[in-house]
């Protein structure tokens, strides 16, 4: 249940942005600092608590950021600290949480740290990233970025020797045996807490440490220093949050809970593709394994749940069966397909039918987690599948159908991206400004279903537990569930299928019904509710005495 003294981040609606693509303020084709500032009431206006930075590090760029050249300044392109810091200021005041990227694993081949390693054995950076004479060691790793990448070695020509990098060779991974590197993080950590920040999403953290024989994932030196982590930030900035990005099952990402002593939030991934699964399939089944694979957290801890992000939408956590039925079913093209994923965004991936992106969005704002929305979903933007790697969900954000979306002012041959060009998607046809005319608009709906879930705190902290509907029928296209604690109880009924749907579900005597919103029928008599759920519909009700 949500007190009054609960944590901030049980029931928060977190917003994920890239500086680079909200609002270009100086006109020089990339989004900044400044820009954003100015764009701070849109977000507030749109009910977000948190935003969560994409890294903006200055960086070769050669994974947009996350290949960090120095982790205490801020890219050219976005600004200065002075700019962050006014950042923070004016986003604290709206009473919105910040919260940026910490990339542990890894920095670029550019940092300093790395040039002066590959000098040679006596250099003292030498020991802050990994080091091998041949190729062979820690091969049960798995390789992540497949479609680039062919080993986890990569030779140094200067240095003679291979260096380890779970990622792209650009980015070398960091050793965390070495006790320097585990110290420089906590300082790195200590200069962003002390600007301000209310924390960090921790970047692929289950890589840290490497041991041989075994697929250097999830190990126990990698819990233990992520442990010390949060309890330096406990020690010292109380209250500042930790949330966990480990593309993992779930039994394995509740390790990083702790006993609520290691991470306070953790990303939910083996959820996301099966909402996907459940409604192309019109099959709640795949959202009834997820769940009941789902382990309870500790107490103060919360998942956070999404529908897309700025990376491929991951296939990792599916079977082999369910990766090829997916990427049949969403990535018909080869372009649309990157590593073990789909590179496309939230609205084409459901065909840009509005009736299932809301559907989408009503799941998300009703499973156990915290919210996060990924920027330019809420209007329904499109993508580029053309471009490379991840970019094209990376694109300038919409603002209106001038010039360069509203986006900036520079030609438009200077913008970092394109602007999305794809028939139904064109900043013409997608943008900010309209749908905020437009009472019936999709960021309209989004808006409102932000604000009525963060009033009803069940959503967030309740129990979950799915309910039965009549006739049973299957595979069963109902996703129907009860979100529960001392105070409130709420049900969720959803039809994942194009079709419409009548059913009834047996209610409690002298219980009301009380809709709270949806776009479907329903009637309450004879301790029966009869339902007819709209082609991909939905009830939100609160049952209250009668
Ligand atoms: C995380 C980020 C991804 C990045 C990778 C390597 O998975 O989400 O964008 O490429 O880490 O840092």
């Amino acid at each position: 249940m949500i007190k009054d003294e609960s944590p901030w981040y049980l029931n928060a609606v977190f917003y994920e942005l890239n500086v680079r693509a909200f609002f270009d303020a100086n006109g020089d084709g990339h989004g900044d600092l400044a820009g954003l500032t100015t764009k701070l009431d849109y977000l507030q206006n749109l009910g977000v608590d948190a935003i969560w930075l994409l890294p903006i590090y200055p960086s070769p760029l050669l994974d947009d950021g996350y290949d960090i050249a120095d982790y205490y300044g801020i890219h050219p392109d976005y600004g200065s600290l002075e700019d962050f810091k006014a950042f923070i200021k004016e986003a604290h005041r709206r009473k919105m949480k910040v919260i940026t990227d910490l990339v542990l694993n890894h920095t670029s081949d550019q940092h300093h740290w790395f040039q002066e390693a590959r000098q040679g054995p006596d250099n003292p950076y030498r020991d802050y990233y990994v080091w091998s004479d041949d190729d062979q060691k820690y091969a049960s790793a798995r390789i992540i970025f497949l479609d680039t990448e062919d080993s986890n070695w990569s030779w140094d020509e200067r240095a003679g020797r291979y260096y380890w990098h779970r990622f792209y060779a650009s980015q070398p991974d960091l050793n965390y045996d070495n006790p320097d590197v585990r110290r420089e993080m906590l300082e790195i950590a200590r200069f962003w807490l002390e600007l301000g920040i209310d924390g960090f999403r921790a970047d692929a953290v289950p890589y840290l440490f490497e041991r041989e024989g075994t697929n250097c994932e999830n190990l126990p030196e990698t819990h233990a220093y992520l442990k010390a982590l949060r309890s330096f930030m406990d020690q010292n900035f109380p209250g500042r949050i930790l949330l966990c990005e480990a593309n993992q099952w779930p039994a394995d990402v509740r390790e990083y809970f702790g006993e609520g002593d290691e991470f306070h939030m953790g990303f939910h991934f083996p959820l996301m593709p099966r909402i996907y699964m459940a409604l192309r399939r019109s099959d709640v089944a795949p959202l009834e394994w997820v769940m009941e694979k789902t382990p309870s957290i500790p107490e103060n801890t919360q998942w956070c749940i999404f529908l897309r992000n700025h990376d491929e939408l991951t296939l990792e956590m599916v079977t082999e069966a369910d990766r090829q039925w997916m990427w049949e079913q969403f990535a018909p093209q080869p372009r649309m397909r990157l590593n073990l994923g789909i590179r496309r965004r939230l609205a084409p991936l459901l065909d840009n039918d509005r009736r299932q992106i809301e559907l989408a969005y009503s799941l998300l704002f009703t499973l156990p987690g915290s919210p996060i929305i990924y920027y330019g979903d809420e209007i329904g933007m499109g993508d580029d599948i053309n471009l490379p790697d991840r970019n094209g969900v990376r694109t300038p954000m919409q603002w209106d159908d001038s010039h360069a979306a509203g986006f900036s002012g520079a030609p438009l041959d200077a913008l970092y991206a394109p602007l999305v060009s794809s028939p139904g998607f064109t900043p013409q046809e997608i943008n900010v400004a309209d749908q905020l005319a437009d009472p019936g608009s999709l960021l309209a709906t989004v808006k409102a279903m932000i604000k009525l879930r963060k009033s009803l705190p069940a959503l967030a902290t309740g129990e979950f537990s799915w309910t039965v509907t009549e006739p049973e029928i299957s595979p069963n296209p109902i996703a129907a569930y009860y979100r529960e604690d001392d105070q409130q109880k709420i049900l969720i009924l959803q039809n994942l299928s194009p079709d419409r749907r009548s059913f009834n579900l047996k209610t409690t005597t002298n219980t009301t019904y009380g809709l709270l919103t949806g776009n479907s029928k329903f009637n309450q008599s004879n301790g029966e509710l009869t339902v007819e759920l709209e082609p991909y519909g939905y009830l939100w009700f609160e049952l209250k005495p009668s």
